[in-house]
């Protein structure tokens, strides 16, 4: 084998060891809750940030219509999850709910919203009966399986439908808090693998930019 060849094969192994590399902190940055990591992060890995977010027509627990523009004017954060969620979905409502205590009055100044990935189950009702368990402020969101698809795809956000013995199913799905500036643009993200001081840092930071 020539020397240029032998050079040619080093720099190809190189390159290879880089673009796993990239791929193991891909997935770390971009938590999914359930079996379907890989697929998720492909996708999330090839869009960029400004893509990130988009006009959305809901319905809270409350039965109220929210939109895009209704979350406007102030930062909010985005989790996508579903109810029968064995542990990441309520762990993060669960942490939110804590943040928003530690915040304080500056609470107040970001809205938090919860959109279901599984509508078939999640009902306006079914929501309102498990948002009782978490901060009052958090507004649960619904849809029909269409306007569902039409918010995760504006967020980039991945979920799936996963058979379980018994003939019932789990979802599987993106496991990060967006957090989206007052115009509705994407700034930054939290997730249940951080410890809460990163988490009230970035909250703090999405707070403090939108100014008083
Ligand atoms: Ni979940």
């Amino acid at each position: 084998m020539r020397p240029l060849r032998i050079v040619q094969l080093t720099l190809w192994a190189a390159a290879a060891v880089g673009l796993v590399a990239v791929g193991l902190v891909l997935s770390g940055v971009l938590p999914i809750d359930g079996s379907s990591r890989q697929a998720a992060v492909t996708g999330a890995a090839t869009q960029g940030r400004s893509q990130i977010g988009g006009p959305f027509r809901l319905t809270s627990h409350t039965g109220a219509t929210v939109t895009d523009g209704d979350l406007k004017g102030k930062p909010f954060g985005v989790f996508f999850g579903f109810t029968h969620c064995p542990e990441v979905c309520p762990t993060t409502l669960f942490e939110i709910t804590q943040r928003m205590k530690e915040l304080g009055p500056d609470a107040d100044r970001i809205t938090f919203v919860f959109v279901t990935v599984d509508p078939e189950r999640d009902t306006k009702e079914a929501l309102a009966d498990y948002m009782q368990a978490f901060d009052p402020r958090i507004i649960a969101l619904t849809g029909t399986p269409d306007e569902i698809a039409a918010v995760a795809k504006a967020y980039k956000a991945f979920y799936r439908k996963v058979p379980t013995d018994g003939g019932g199913y789990t979802m599987d799905h993106t496991a990060i808090v967006y957090l989206m500036d007052k115009e509705g643009r994407f700034t930054s993200s939290i997730d249940y693998h951080e410890n809460k001081d990163t988490q009230l840092v970035k909250l703090r930071r999405v707070v403090a930019a939108a100014g008083s």
